[in-house]
C-alpha cells in the first residue's frame, strides 16, 4: 500500500492588513484587549468585489501545484474545507475546479464542512483515497473569507477580532519511500455543544434545535412563510446572521482536546512527544497555543505561531502556518510534524507526517 506524500504546498493571504486599532474605530475594543486575551496584532481581508474564498484558494492553490511539479489537469480529486464559501450551494470544490481551468471531468470535487478541524479532516480523507490506490495528485486546500460574513459593531466584537481572511493549499501524492509521509491522522466530533461556536443563519432549522440553547433566539417565526424561515428581515436586524461563540467554553475544551489528540495521533505513528520536531497548531488563540507547547514540552522553535499577524483564518490557518514553517527552513526533510486542529462541532483532528 502506498503512503500520502505532500508533493507540494502553498499560501494566499491577501494584500489589505486590518489591525486592532483599525477595530477600535468601528467597535468598542482596544488593541491592548486583542493582544492580551488572543496574541492578535493584525489580521488580512480579502478585497471585497474582487477576491473570494474560492479565488484566494486558486492563488494558493497554483503555488502548491507549481512546487509540485506537476500540471493543473493532472489534479484528478479536489477536497475543498471552509465555513465561509462563495455560495451556500454549489460548493467551493467545483468553483475551483473552474477558477484553475481545470477542465478534466474526470476530476472528482468535495467540499468539507468541519470548520477549524477541515483541513485535517481533508489531509485524512485524501490519505484513505491515496493510499488505496484511487487517486495519484489530490488538491487539498482549506480557505476563508471571514470578512464578509462579521459582526463590525460591538455586539460581535469576541468573534470579529479573532478572524481573518486566507488560504493554503497541498497536492498530495503516493509515494512508496520508506517512512515517509502521512504516518497517521486521528478524527473525533462531539456534537454535544453544537451551538457553542456556530452560525446558525441562514439555515433549515426552522427554531428546531433551540431546546439545545440556553438563551432562545427569536428568529421572528411567527409570521413567516416557509420561504422566509431560512433568512428573513428578523434575523437582519437582530444580528442573527452572524457567528456566535461563548469564547471561555470553547477555549477549556479547546485546552484539553489539542493535547489529547496529538498524543494519541503521535501513539497511532508509533511515536512519543520527544520526537516531534515541529507542532502546527491550528492557530485559535496565542494563549491556546502556549499552553499546548507546555503541555507537550517543546521549545519555541517547535511550534509554529503565526497567529500575531494573520488572525484565526479557520480551516486556512494550518497550511498557512504549515507552508510558512517549510518556507522558513524550519521543517526539513525526515522530520516529524504534527498538525492539529479544534473547533467548531466540536470537531477535533491530528496528523503527524514523516516530511
Ligand atoms: O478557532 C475555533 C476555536 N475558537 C477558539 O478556540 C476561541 C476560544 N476562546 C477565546 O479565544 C476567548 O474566549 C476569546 C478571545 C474569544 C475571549 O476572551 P475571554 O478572555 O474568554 O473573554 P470573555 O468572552 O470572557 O469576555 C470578557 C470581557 C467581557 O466583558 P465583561 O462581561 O467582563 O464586562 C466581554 O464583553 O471582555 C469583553 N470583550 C471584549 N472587550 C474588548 C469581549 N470581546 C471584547 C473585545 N474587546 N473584542
Amino acid at each position: 500500500m502506498y503512503r500520502t506524500k505532500v508533493a507540494g504546498i502553498g499560501y494566499y493571504v491577501p494584500e489589505k492588513v486590518v489591525t486592532n486599532h483599525d477595530l477600535a474605530k468601528v467597535m468598542d475594543t482596544t488593541d491592548e484587549w486583542v493582544q492580551e486575551r488572543t496574541g492578535i496584532v493584525e489580521r488580512r481581508y480579502g478585497k471585497k468585489h474582487k477576491e473570494t474564498t474560492t479565488s484566494m484558494a486558486a492563488r494558493a492553490a497554483e503555488v502548491a501545484i507549481e512546487r509540485a511539479g506537476i500540471a493543473k489537469e493532472d489534479v484528478d480529486f479536489i477536497i475543498f474545507a471552509t465555513l465561509s464559501p462563495d455560495y451556500y450551494f454549489p460548493g467551493c470544490g467545483v468553483l475551483l475546479q473552474r477558477e484553475l481551468g481545470i477542465t478534466n471531468k474526470e476530476a472528482g470535487a468535495l467540499d468539507i464542512r468541519n470548520q477549524c478541524s477541515g483541513f485535517v479532516y481533508g489531509l485524512s480523507v485524501a490519505d484513505q483515497f491515496i493510499r488505496t490506490g484511487m487517486y495519484r495528485n489530490i488538491l487539498l486546500v482549506g480557505a476563508e473569507m471571514h470578512s464578509m460574513g462579521l459582526d463590525f459593531s460591538t455586539r460581535g466584537r469576541n468573534v470579529t477580532v479573532i478572524f481573518g481572511d486566507g488560504a493554503g493549499a497541498m497536492v498530495l501524492q503516493p509515494t512508496e519511500e520508506e517512512g515517509k509521509g502521512v504516518l497517521a491522522t486521528c478524527l473525533h466530533s462531539d456534537g454535544t455543544y453544537a451551538e457553542k461556536l456556530a452560525f446558525i443563519n441562514p439555515g433549515a432549522h426552522g427554531g428546531y434545535h433551540d431546546k439545545y440553547q440556553e438563551e432562545m433566539p427569536d428568529y421572528g417565526y411567527s409570521d413567516a412563510e416557509y420561504g422566509e424561515m431560512f433568512i428573513n428581515q428578523h434575523m437582519v436586524e437582530t444580528g442573527q446572521i452572524f457567528p456566535h461563540m461563548e469564547g471561555q467554553f470553547v477555549f477549556k475544551m479547546a485546552v484539553q482536546k489539542f493535547p489529547e489528540v496529538i498524543l494519541e495521533t503521535l501513539a497511532k505513528a508509533g511515536l512519543k512527544k520527544e520526537d516531534i520536531d515541529m507542532l502546527i497548531p491550528h492557530q485559535a488563540n496565542l494563549r491556546i497555543s502556549q499552553f499546548v507547547q507546555r503541555r507537550m514540552g517543546l521549545r519555541d522553535d517547535q511550534i509554529w505561531n503565526n497567529i500575531q499577524k494573520f488572525g484565526n483564518t479557520t480551516a486556512a490557518s494550518v497550511p498557512i502556518a504549515l507552508c510558512e514553517a517549510v518556507e522558513a527552513g524550519a521543517v526539513k526533510e525526515g522530520d516529524v510534524v504534527c498538525l492539529a486542529a479544534f473547533g467548531s462541532g466540536f470537531t477535533w483532528a491530528g496528523a503527524v507526517i514523516r516530511w
